[in-house]
């Protein structure tokens, strides 16, 4: 069984507070917007899907008890109450694209005839509940794209970075499983998919500095899962990939843009110039809800920048010198030209095709 983030049922919702793992395991219960914006900029919920599912789940568990007067003043509500929780945190696109779907999906519905104002709530509830079973299925179905892309490129390499079993070796950054998802996870989903096919020799995570997401959570969910893994600190990649015949990195993402390039943890960036230096693979894996088509590139991209003490202290523990200044951008753009493949659940694409493919599926 995997480590389960958010627990929902109509008209309740908890998630698993990320700030305390792993040392304690400890739910808190999300009662509304305002719970839901806090938890999210807080980051005791993080990972661009969760944050949009529990934004999302937030706004059904407060309207779920209300009575509306009219389908307008419900409207009103989820227009304005989706926009502030896109405000919790500026980088990921998940929430904002979530947000525009069921804000769509409310004016449709308003303008209905045909469509009482209890109906239109049922059906909001409705559509907002089905993000989580269908985020489950896309990282499915973004593990299996992804662990068959990486076996491909394993094979047609000659089979060089593979162990004689066949499993590869990878290396991934952040946390982008269980805890950052509905579950199974992004990039930890082809990690998953190279384990459950006997593919994944070893897998590699970074400690992730300042927010230690690879030490405290990827850690976690790959101990929990008994899959052979090994932290590494963020400095030690190259030398790592020089001396570790890893067969490819995946990492998650935040944002790509139309042009493939990839917002991403604080960090990502360098891994990837080192991969390009080694010649490893890179792969990005990412539901379409984490491609943004309205922007050209990552230039347009705003990175969140957070709080110095995420730098300066390890929980109450000062490790800085004092007074020293700090810049702590949470998140970095990967250029496209660094990335082989961006695994999505419907197949694997090229930076380059990236544009094309995605407006051709979202039109079919
Ligand atoms: O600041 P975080 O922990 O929310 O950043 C998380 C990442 O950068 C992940 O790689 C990304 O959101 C993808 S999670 C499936």
């Amino acid at each position: 069984m995997s480590l389960q983030s958010i627990k929902y049922s109509r008209g309740s919702l908890e998630i698993l507070d990320q700030l305390l793992l792993p040392g304690q395991s400890k739910y808190v219960v999300v009662r509304g917007v305002e719970d839901g914006w806090k938890v999210i900029n807080k980051m005791q919920v993080r990972g661009a899907p969760a944050i949009a599912i529990v934004g999302c789940l937030s706004l059904a568990v407060e309207i779920n008890p209300e009575e509306f007067g009219s389908k307008k003043s419900l409207r009103q509500e989820i227009e304005g109450k989706l926009n502030y929780l896109v405000s919790a945190r500026p980088t990921a696109v998940n929430m904002k694209i979530a947000a525009d779907e069921l804000i769509t999906l409310a004016n449709e519905l308003d303008k209905d005839e045909t469509v009482a104002v209890s109906e239109m709530k049922q059906r909001f509830l409705k559509a907002t509940e089905a993000m989580l079973e269908k985020d489950i299925a896309d990282n499915r179905a973004i593990g299996a794209h992804g662990a068959k892309a990486i076996m491909q490129r394993v094979a047609e390499a000659g089979g060089a970075p593979a162990a004689s079993s066949g499993a590869v070796r990878v290396l991934t950054h952040c946390n982008t499983g269980s805890l950052a998802t509905a579950g199974y996870g992004t990039a930890l989903g082809v990690v998953r998919q190279l384990a459950e096919l006997g593919k994944l020799e070893h897998v590699y995570c970074t400690e992730t500095r300042p927010y230690n997401q690879g030490a405290r959570l990827t850690a976690y969910e790959l101990v929990h899962e008994k899959f052979p893994a090994t932290l590494v600190l963020d400095s030690m990649v190259a030398a790592l990939l020089r001396a570790k015949n890893v067969a490819a990195v995946v990492v998650g993402a935040d944002r790509v843009a139309s042009n493939g390039d990839t917002a991403n943890k604080i960090g990502t960036y360098q891994i990837a110039v080192v991969a390009k230096h080694h010649g490893v693979p890179f792969y990005v894996a990412a539901p379409l809800t984490s491609i943004d088509l309205a922007i050209p590139s990552g230039d347009h991209i705003i990175i969140e920048e957070r709080p110095d003490r995420e730098m300066t202290h390890v929980g109450e523990h000062r490790i800085a010198a004092p007074g020293i200044n700090c810049w702590n951008p949470a998140f970095d753009v990967t250029p496209a030209s660094l990335i082989t493949g961006i695994i999505t659940e419907r197949g694997v694409f090229k930076p380059a095709e990236l544009k094309e493919a995605i407006t051709k599926l979202l039109e079919s």
